[in-house]
């Protein structure tokens, strides 16, 4: 499929790009040692100041920024513009404490929602489409992110939120959307119940599938695209950054989100040391804002494990698929793990349905992990199917991980579904 870009610059030249990132990061730097006291002292205890910026290399030199710092200026500390300027506030819970708060001034929410108006193109939506909203609405980013960049592609918004899984289906039923916005984990929910409701989910209106906000795998989007009869697409981003489209997949490549590097620059660094890594390698991603008045943010650790590779469809970067996030790694007996290797393997047994958590126990100072997944609907009462791909899982995960897990097939529906983001580890280790 033919997909020109919503806007010139996604397919400038890497010169045009790398001199608009240099302006702007200069600028960009200014603004948060100008404006942010806790900026100021970072740098200054660094021994750099914005004019040391000569070149996007010399960036390496700046102190990173992480939720630390947030917390620590909770709740407005880290604003560069006076508050009355500020037209928007959302907030993400943390696992522990105080929210992480952030920003945004009327640019920043134009901005906003021009980039995810453009990632809703590079998905393949258009003017005149029909968008079913399924991120939560509130002071998480995705519903009102989603929202305000369809309203700007000039499309006909549904604002749904997350949650009454058959209401959902009934609105997708009545009003027809071309494209749903909505976690990945929900959007099978969502498919469920219309098979649950009689509906085959392949015959419904939706034609793309713009889904985020959490890790899913390449055999999440075969299992999603073949079961839903739609294209399934990767949108990435985080409040801290701005929110959703940060990144955004092309529909006719799907070969990792690309970065919106007129805005956010991106960086690979080792999650050890700080240093950077050169594209192509894994590490844990860092960005910096180029525009972001209220709440610009230099050098942000995100936690998210991938790595950096060239353009295709458009001459800006993407990134590999995250595996994780630093803070979801498991380590079991030695061994580092990720949620979504366990998803891989699950998904490649066809008797398996992608519902799964991840238990971690200590049972005589170690660490045990169970995995409960439950099986397809249409083998529920098949004891011995369950048992033996119970068997299989287990292998695999010793054979491709290395990890011993107890693998136990649950009843169909005792897993917890989400109306957001998954949870995928229960941590059963007793605390403190
Ligand atoms: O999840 C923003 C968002 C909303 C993105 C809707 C996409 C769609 P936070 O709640 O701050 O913001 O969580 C950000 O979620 O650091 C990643 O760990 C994870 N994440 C977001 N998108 C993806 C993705 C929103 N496409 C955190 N793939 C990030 C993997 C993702 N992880």
């Amino acid at each position: 499929m033919a997909n020109k870009p919503y806007d010139r610059i996604e397919v400038a030249s890497r010169d045009e790009i790398g001199a608009l990132q240099l302006d702007r990061l200069k600028w960009s730097l200014r603004h948060a040692y100008d404006n942010v006291a806790h900026y100021r002292q970072k740098f200054d205890k660094a021994g750099v100041r914005p004019d040391d910026l000569k070149t996007l290399a010399d960036l390496a030199r700046f102190p990173f920024t992480t939720k630390e710092d947030l917390r620590q200026t909770y709740p407005f500390g880290m604003f560069a513009v006076p508050r009355d300027r500020v037209v928007r506030v959302h907030a993400s819970s943390g696992t522990t404490g105080k929210p992480t708060v952030v920003g945004y001034t009327a640019k920043d929410i134009d901005n906003w929602a021009s980039l995810v108006a453009r990632s809703i193109h590079a998905s393949g939506g258009r003017p005149g489409d029909i968008i079913h909203v399924a991120y939560g609405y509130g002071l998480f980013t995705g519903g009102l992110g989603a929202h305000y960049g369809g309203e700007r592609l000039g499309c006909t918004v549904i604002p749904m939120s997350g949650g009454m899984t058959e209401r959902q289906v009934q609105l997708i039923r009545d009003f027809r959307p071309d494209i749903i916005m909505v976690t990945p984990s929900y959007m099978l929910a969502i498919v469920d119940e219309m098979e649950r409701q009689g509906m085959n989910p392949r015959d419904c209106s939706l034609r793309i599938g713009i889904h985020g906000a959490e890790p899913w795998t390449q055999a999440m989007r075969q299992e999603i695209e073949a079961r839903a009869g739609m294209d399934a697409v990767d949108i990435y981003g985080l409040s801290e950054v701005m929110g959703p489209g940060v990144a955004n997949e092309c529909v006719e490549a799907k070969d990792g989100p690309v970065i919106w590097e007129d805005h956010f620059y991106p960086e690979i660094i080792d999650p050890a040391t700080g240093a950077a890594v050169p594209d192509g390698r894994f590490g844990e991603m860092v960005f910096t804002t180029l525009t972001k008045e209220a709440l610009p943010v230099i050098r942000y650790r995100t936690r998210d494990l991938t790595r950096l590779l060239p353009g295709t469809a458009r001459s800006m970067r993407r990134f590999d698929r995250i595996t994780g996030r630093s803070d979801d790694m498991l380590i079991i007996r030695g061994v580092n793990l990720f949620p979504s290797q366990i998803e891989e393997l699950i998904l490649k047994d066809r008797r398996l349905a992608p519902h799964y958590v991840l238990e971690v126990r200590r049972e005589d100072r170690l660490d045990t992990l169970t995995v409960v997944v439950e099986p397809r609907a249409d083998l529920a009462g098949d004891a011995d199917a369950g048992r033996e791909a119970a068997q299989r899982l287990a292998r695999d995960i010793k054979s491709s991980i290395g990890v011993t897990a107890a693998v136990t097939v649950a009843e169909v529906g005792k897993i917890e579904r989400s109306i957001g983001k998954a949870r995928r580890v229960i941590d059963l280790r007793p605390k403190g």
